[in-house]
């Protein structure tokens, strides 16, 4: 027995055998499966506008009586058991490709591709050859993430499922080959690509390269060793020139990525500028400092909340996010992403709200709200429990700084600059960083964003000699956190709220 599901706005319908699961009625990417379906992020929400069945216990859990009511299910949870119209949430449009003005003048000119290979979002640069300019650059969302918005969630379906590996690789190269038909589509004039360049995370390099591995193995390592002489990019599926070469730089350890050594290289270290740290904040939170001999670098699990996971009303840093909150008198003044209505908040807002909640004794510094709720619209609020996940993820970012510190013997104030990595730093004011304790407040006046250091990273990769690139690893030294003595202790410190959070002298 069959049951009739139309989707909404386009139309579409199908029958679906009584009793599917919504998720599996949907056509791939229609709504966000950042927990992989378990029922616990809430971010597979959609509206049923005709034959709502009850709530399941997952959407009670993570719904509100007012969504419950106004037909909002979880697609995870939801089964259909009668002809069921549902309202999809809009598809994502922030793929663009975008050319300079200083493309070579030759007709088909052959063109060099770096690609910083993000868990969430891939940033493609084309790069002319011997002048290494970018010429044009593009930047499309990584089709893995319906599998997981972390790593971890990957690795696992990769592990788990009889194709897992084949479709985790097919959707990565799918994924950037889209990225290049947006560049094509845009070109001035037909050009080849010779070379391909590649810097990420190590367990997304082993998903590219459709590696076998399971929990406990060094995929850093596997990465490394994985023999690239005999591997032209067009064997994993790229569409670019049959005899283009692949590069990837090397991942430094299992969760410190390649493009934490791109990040390395665009900030100079070793230029006498030392010490200097870098934050790369993600689901996964990448941090170096980097002293005159010696480069420590180390991962913490800060988890999604910094990019809108597991926080009620989060979301990515798109239309309509709230990215900065200020208190008015009496209510919270918000600005959002291209000015659009707000529907929910992004990284950046996420501390900007919660600074200005400490200023305004709303919070407190042990994340006690002085209500139920941080209401900042009719329709955005921060809730305990988001409070909560903030102040777990800023205390492993924290912690991670700290132990680097004493592990460099170094005190904070001899830090000359900090720099900020990847897409999290775009809209982030320092001084809720600050504020909130994620950064000791003497680093205040030292912070610079690098949003597109690791493709500057690549190319400087690129255009060094072997001897240089040797010579910067060896000074890489991994720090494993959890090994560490003083972590828990630090960490449990560290989840107060605010400045005050002591930086205690290196042990
Ligand atoms: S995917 Fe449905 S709750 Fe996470």
């Amino acid at each position: 027995m069959s049951v009739k599901l139309t989707l909404l706005p386009s139309g579409e319908a199908m029958q679906v055998p009584l009793g599917t699961l919504l998720k599996d009625a949907l056509p791939q990417g229609s709504v966000e499966l950042i927990c992989s379906g378990l029922g616990t992020c809430g971010k597979c929400r959609v509206q049923i506008i005709s034959g709502l069945v009850p709530p399941t216990a997952h959407e009670q859990a993570l719904l509100s009586g007012q969504q419950l009511r106004m037909g909002i299910r979880l697609a995870c949870s939801y089964q259909l058991w009668q002809d069921t119209e549902v309202l999809l949430p809009p598809r994502e449009t922030t793929a663009s490709a975008q050319w300079l003005d200083c493309l070579p003048e030759q007709t088909s000119p052959n063109l060099l591709l770096a690609v910083d290979l993000g868990s969430t979002n891939l940033k493609l640069a084309l790069l002319s050859q011997g002048e290494w300019e970018i010429v044009a650059q593009a930047q499309v969302s990584n089709r893995q993430k319906m599998f997981g918005a972390d790593v971890l969630s990957r690795q696992h379906f990769a592990n788990e499922h009889p194709q897992g590996r084949r479709l985790m690789q097919l959707l990565v190269v799918e994924s950037l080959n889209h990225g290049l038909r947006l560049l094509r589509q845009e070109a001035p004039t037909p050009f080849s690509i010779t070379r391909v360049a590649i810097a990420g995370n190590s367990v997304m390099l082993a998903l590219l390269l459709g590696l076998q591995f399971t929990a406990g193995v060094d995929v850093a390592k596997l990465v490394r060793e994985y023999p690239l002489a005999q591997a032209p990019a067009t064997d994993l599926g790229l569409d670019v020139d049959e005899s283009a070469q692949l590069c990837l730089l090397p991942p430094l350890a299992n969760y410190v990525g390649s493009d934490m050594l791109a990040c390395i290289l665009t900030s100079d270290f070793g230029s006498g500028t030392e010490p200097a740290l870098i934050v790369d904040i993600g689901t996964n939170v990448e941090l170096a400092l980097g002293t005159q001999e010696v480069i420590f670098v180390c991962s913490t699990a800060a988890g999604p909340a910094f990019e809108g996971g597991e926080i009620s009303c989060g979301m990515s840093a798109t239309l309509g996010a709230v990215h900065t909150v200020t208190w008015a008198a009496d209510h919270y003044q918000v600005q959002t992403i291209d000015n659009a209505p707000a529907i929910g908040v992004c990284g950046s807002g996420l501390f900007s709200a919660i600074a200005a909640a400490r200023d305004n004794n709303q919070l407190a510094a042990n994340g006690r709200l002085a209500s139920t709720e941080l209401r900042l619209t009719a329709h955005v609020a921060l809730t305990q429990h988001d409070i909560r996940q903030f102040q777990l993820a800023k205390a492993a970012v924290r912690t991670g700084i700290d132990i680097l510190l004493a592990q460099a013997e170094i005190s904070v104030d001899a830090i000359t600059a900090v720099y900020l990595a990847g897409d999290f730093g775009k809209h982030v004011a320092v001084p809720d960083l600050v504020a909130c304790g994620l950064l000791p407040e003497e680093l205040v006046g030292s912070v610079a964003k690098i949003e597109r250091g690791c493709i500057e990273g690549i190319i400087r990769y690129c255009r060094q000699n072997t001897e240089a690139v040797a010579a910067l690893l060896a000074r890489i030294e991994h720090v494993e956190l959890a090994a560490q003595l003083a972590f828990q202790e630090r960490f449990v410190a560290n989840m107060l709220i605010g400045p005050a959070v002591p930086y205690r002298e290196v042990e």
